[in-house]
């Protein structure tokens, strides 16, 4: 009986343990993707920086290439979830093709964006980060629901000075 019940109280506190360590490694691997998201979003401005700025702009007006934010618009229209936006635009990165153009106009307009030649995990977080440029409020609403840390300042001044002596 004894032994039984100590078995038994053994059993149950192991199986008492496991529960916590599984769920402390549930919150590890939690915290540590969020940590990754994050970073994954500091890298994938670096490489738009080295790679994507020669021709696009974050905001109107263009350079070579149609600006990042409107791009951005449109893959949050045709795309409901980050998941499929993200696939799409690094799936575009690696070959550029009329046929999966989200916005065949714009080849019409600057031709078509050359292939570029940047490792998988480069090309995924700097596809994260042009889908999080859509900011339709201006960094209310929608942005808040995905705050990971990730600050997006944008600010635009109004100020209108005025002389005395005029
Ligand atoms: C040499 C100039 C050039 C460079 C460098 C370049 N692009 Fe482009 N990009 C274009 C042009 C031109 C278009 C519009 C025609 C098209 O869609 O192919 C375009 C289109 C796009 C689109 C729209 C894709 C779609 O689905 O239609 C995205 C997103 C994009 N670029 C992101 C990037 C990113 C991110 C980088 C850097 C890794 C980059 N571009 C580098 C010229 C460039």
């Amino acid at each position: 009986m004894y032994i039984i019940g100590k078995e038994r109280l053994t059993n149950l506190m192991t199986d008492l343990a496991m529960k916590r360590l599984l769920f402390i490694l549930a919150m590890g691997l939690l915290f540590n993707s969020t940590a990754q998201a994050a970073t994954g979003t500091l890298n994938g401005k670096a490489v738009f920086d080295k790679n994507c700025s020669v021709c696009h702009s974050v905001m109107p007006p263009p350079k070579s290439a149609p600006p990042i934010t409107p791009l951005a618009s449109h893959y949050h229209q045709k795309y409901s979830t980050k998941k499929d936006g993200v696939n799409h635009l690094a799936a575009y990165l690696k070959s550029p093709n009329k046929d999966k153009a989200i916005d065949p106009q714009a080849i019409t307009r600057f031709g078509l964006m050359p292939a570029q030649a940047l490792p998988d995990a480069e090309l995924r977080a700097v596809a994260e980060w042009v889908w999080d440029q859509y900011n339709p409020n201006m960094g209310m609403g929608r942005g808040m629901g995905m705050g990971m840390g990730q600050g997006q300042g944008q600010g635009q001044g109004m100020g209108r000075g005025r002389g005395m002596n005029q």
